[in-house]
């Protein structure tokens, strides 16, 4: 009797604990996803608004923006009807694998592997407005 009470204790503890590490939200990572930017994305975006020079177009506020919209830079016809709203879930899915998302796409980027620097990565980008 005494141990199974444990036992159940156990499980919905595990059960939370388990909850806490699925929700998808932003926590303060230590800079992590300033280092995940500054080694896979900043070669060729920058997070300021002015991007002068950039292979990619700047990344200020690209949270919230449609895709393929910024004024000024030459996307590809395929960026350009995309037709998405730059969200962490569609900028997720850009960079796991850009040629498979945006079929014909210029960002010359072979992805993002693991789901932890995604995370990352994206969580950094709302917090450049
Ligand atoms: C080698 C250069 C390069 C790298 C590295 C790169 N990108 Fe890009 N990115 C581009 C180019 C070029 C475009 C424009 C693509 C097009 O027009 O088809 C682009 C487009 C984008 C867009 C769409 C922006 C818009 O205005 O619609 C997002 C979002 C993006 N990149 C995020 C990232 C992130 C995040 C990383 C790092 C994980 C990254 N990129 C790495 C070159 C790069």
């Amino acid at each position: 009797m005494f141990t199974s009470q444990k036992f159940s204790l156990f499980g919905l503890l595990t059960l939370a604990l388990a909850q806490t590490v699925v929700a998808a939200e932003c926590t303060p990572d230590q800079g992590h996803g300033a280092q995940v930017f500054a080694n896979e994305c900043g070669v060729c975006h920058s997070v300021s608004k002015d991007m002068a020079g950039m292979m990619g177009p700047s990344l200020a506020g690209v949270v919230g923006r449609k895709s393929g919209s910024l004024e000024g830079f030459s996307y590809s016809q395929a960026m350009r009807s995309k037709d998405v709203t730059w969200q962490a879930e569609t900028i997720s899915q850009l960079i796991t694998q850009p040629q498979a998302y945006v079929p014909g796409t210029y960002m010359p980027y072979m992805g993002l592997a693991s789901a932890d620097d995604r995370q990352a990565v994206v969580c950094y980008l709302k917090e450049q407005r």
